[in-house]
């Protein structure tokens, strides 16, 4: 696909001193889709509303993400968290023990979980946190909704611990910028999944032996990477693909397909088709970032022989865009 390869548009990004102005500011911008980076014990973070897909979606495009790597959910305190996720009872003595900290938690999604299907690249999982902050735990209780966060970095950089790193990497992408001095942990969450027994899927702030001496035994060793390329086919158990084949560039549907279409042209056959889900009939990477994962799923359970994907332009995110459907459409 040829096109232009645009940047994300500039925005101005500005800085403000940690104060109680900031953080109303911060909230009012999440509130509005917008990416406020702050800090959190360990690095900053970059959030975006975990509930609004569009603002996720322009997270991605922010980071320069060659793919939809999922992200971590931070909330205020153990109550919030269970409304994301479920919590098997080795969780819960996890999260007791060390929230607010250092300590990230891949759980199976709550049934009513708010986090878009974007920000956990359509796996059934979550991750969720409480930080140990004073500056992201206010704001995250006055914005009051989840906030996906990945580290405040460039992709392929390294994670930022000062507010001059973040704007280093980030001037121009994102809104805002609330300082509060160098983090004090400087590494990312150790990452534990508790799905079939807990497994150490990062090493990070918190060391592997406190969480045993709490879990009484030996945390299992997740597969080489897990955390850092879920996405990778066969990485993780929870990966999401579709039951149904995936045939990618389709002109025209074949009697019996569902199609997962893009853009404002009409598409022959399309009465032919088992069901038609349009990932932005305006044509924007943006907004069909938002809904691939929801729409593929759909699709998926639309009993359809196969689900036929219209070509995407490969320009910004269109890049994560093709990436994930080429994995979902390689042979398993
Ligand atoms: O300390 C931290 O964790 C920082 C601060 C900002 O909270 N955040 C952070 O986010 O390091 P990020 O996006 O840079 O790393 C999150 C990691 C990724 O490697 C991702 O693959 C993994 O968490 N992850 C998220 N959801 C997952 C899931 N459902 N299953 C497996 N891995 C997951
Ligand atoms: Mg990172």
């Amino acid at each position: 696909m040829t096109g232009p390869v645009t940047q994300p548009t500039k925005v101005p990004t500005r800085i403000l001193r940690a104060d109680d102005g900031a953080i109303a500011e911060g909230a009012r911008v999440l509130a509005a889709g917008g990416l406020v980076a702050f800090p959190t014990e360990t690095v900053y973070g970059l959030g975006a509303d975990a509930t609004n897909g569009e603002a996720v979606a322009r997270l991605y495009a922010a980071k320069g993400r060659p793919s939809f790597n999922p992200l971590i959910a931070h909330v205020p305190d153990l109550a919030a968290a269970r409304a994301l996720a479920v919590f098997p009872a080795e969780a819960t003595r996890l999260a007791q023990a060390f929230w607010p900290g250092p300590l990230t938690l891949v759980l199976r999604k709550a049934k009513a979980c708010a986090v878009a299907d974007l920000a956990t690249a359509g796996l059934d999982s979550v991750a969720v946190r409480v930080p140990d902050h004073p500056v992201a735990r206010k704001l995250l209780t006055s914005f009051g909704r989840p906030v996906v966060a990945p580290s405040a970095n460039r992709s392929g950089h390294v994670s930022p611990t000062a507010a001059a790193h973040v704007l280093a990497d980030l001037n121009g992408r994102i809104d805002l910028i609330i300082d509060g001095g160098a983090t004090p942990v400087g590494v990312e969450s150790t990452i534990v999944a508790c799905l079939d027994g807990p497994a150490l899927l990062r090493p990070g702030g918190l060391s592997r032996a406190a969480i045993e001496s709490v879990l009484g035994r030996p945390l299992a060793e997740a597969p080489a990477d897990a955390a850092e390329a879920p996405l990778a086919p066969g990485m993780l158990p929870s990966h999401y693909a579709p039951r149904t084949p995936v045939r990618l560039n389709a002109g025209s549907i074949k009697p019996g397909e569902a199609l997962l279409a893009f853009g404002p042209a009409p598409v022959r056959d399309a009465d032919k088709a088992a069901l038609v889900l349009n990932l932005s009939p305006r044509g924007d990477v943006i907004e069909a970032a938002a809904n691939l994962f929801s729409h593929l799923r759909l699709l998926d359970g639309a009993g359809a022989t196969a689900i036929a994907v219209m070509p995407i332009p490969h320009s910004d995110l269109g890049e994560a865009i093709n990436d994930r459907l080429r994995r979902a459409a390689a042979p398993r």
